[in-house]
């Protein structure tokens, strides 16, 4: 058995993390043998909340959980931190934008960026799930100058789950027989669903749908969906978001699948014509405990308008923020 590493979750009282904080005691985020120490965050009235939830997390007998903090105090949650997974913020309702919540959440991810900067493992992992999640990763990763941009992360990997399932769905084929499907640029609904380098069972995407499904249904319903859920549940998504959370640092710890490449919205280095700096989503493998941005991939006129749109939309969401920006 390794020795235990420290995963910090924020908002971990509430429904997101409901499902993720049992998921990675119980090994599915880092492997079956590798402890973990929960270190879980939450605004002071919510800590009776988080209380119950440590108190189910102790009556599991989660033989990998070595350890549990909970506290109102980022200072101690970060504290020798080797993961975080960055919940805690609102969600949107019925009739919002993802990007309506800048204002609610910003300062929150501040406040956090420095303490990560402060107090966490030189090489911790971040990835920030809570929305607006490519400008939330951004404000954090700029509020910790001391910490290599390259381990901020946002989750666009819900929406690539949601891809895969909508064209397994439409091929009659199974998720299991797609390959190189991507998502591009912002988890929003400027986000671009690419599967121009796709294959379903060895064989070309675009070749077993027409254009019309693909621009008129595929992606839009991807774009969408997150809305979808909110009116169908009467609130967002969480189980299925702390799975992606979990199939995001997984990847990210313990590589990506054999032939086959993850969403990731990282740190941009320029790839794609992309600007430097921003959290971008691009078609990522990982290996060693290290993220790399696939290279090569072809993009026609149609794509490169689309992965543009996403991107003025990102740098519109960074102006808007600029005050909490150092
Ligand atoms: P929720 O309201 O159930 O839980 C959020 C929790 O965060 C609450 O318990 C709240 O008390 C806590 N919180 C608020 N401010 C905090 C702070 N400063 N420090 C620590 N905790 C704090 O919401 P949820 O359904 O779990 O969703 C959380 C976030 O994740 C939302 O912003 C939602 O939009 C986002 N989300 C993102 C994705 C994605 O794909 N990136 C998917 C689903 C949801
Ligand atoms: C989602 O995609 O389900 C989340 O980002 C929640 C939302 O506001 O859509």
């Amino acid at each position: 058995m390794k020795s235990p590493v420290r995963v910090a979750v924020t908002g971990a009282a509430g429904q997101i993390s409901y499902s993720l904080l049992f998921r990675i005691a119980a090994g599915e985020m880092l492997g079956p043998d590798q402890p973990v120490i929960l270190q879980m965050l939450e605004i002071t009235p919510a800590l009776g909340a988080l209380k119950g939830v440590a108190m189910e997390l102790d009556d599991c007998a989660f033989p990998l959980l070595a350890g549990m903090i909970c506290t109102d105090d980022a200072n101690v949650a970060f504290k020798d931190a080797d993961y975080a997974l960055l919940v805690g913020a609102r969600p949107r309702g019925p009739g919002m934008e993802r990007k309506d919540l800048l204002e609610a959440n910003a300062a929150i991810f501040s406040v956090q960026g420095k303490a990560i900067n402060d107090h966490a493992s030189r090489d911790i992992k971040v990835l920030v799930v809570g929305n607006p999640a490519n400008t939330n990763a951004l404000i954090t990763q700029r509020n910790a100058p001391d910490i290599n941009p390259r381990q901020f992360t946002a989750m666009t990997r819900l929406d690539h789950n949601r891809a895969l399932t909508q064209l397994a769905q439409k091929t009659d084929k199974t998720i299991n027989d797609i390959k190189h499907l991507t998502i591009w640029g912002n988890h929003s609904s400027t986000q671009y669903p690419d599967i121009h380098h796709a294959t379903v069972d060895g064989q070309d995407a675009m070749g077993l749908i027409d254009q019309n499904w693909y621009e008129n249904d595929f992606i839009p319903t991807v774009q969408q969906r997150g809305a979808a859920i909110i009116d169908a549940r009467g609130a967002s998504s969480a189980a299925s978001a702390a799975n992606a959370a979990i199939f995001h640092m997984r990847d990210w710890a313990l590589g990506t699948a054999e032939g086959d490449w993850a969403s990731m919205a990282v740190y941009s280095d320029g790839s794609y014509g992309i600007e430097e700096g921003l959290i971008y989503s691009f078609p990522c493998v990982c290996k060693d405990g290290d993220w790399e941005i696939v290279q090569g991939v072809e993009t026609n006129e149609f794509s490169v308008a689309k992965m543009k749109a996403t991107e003025d939309e990102l740098k519109q969401e960074r102006d808007a923020v600029s005050h909490l920006l150092p």
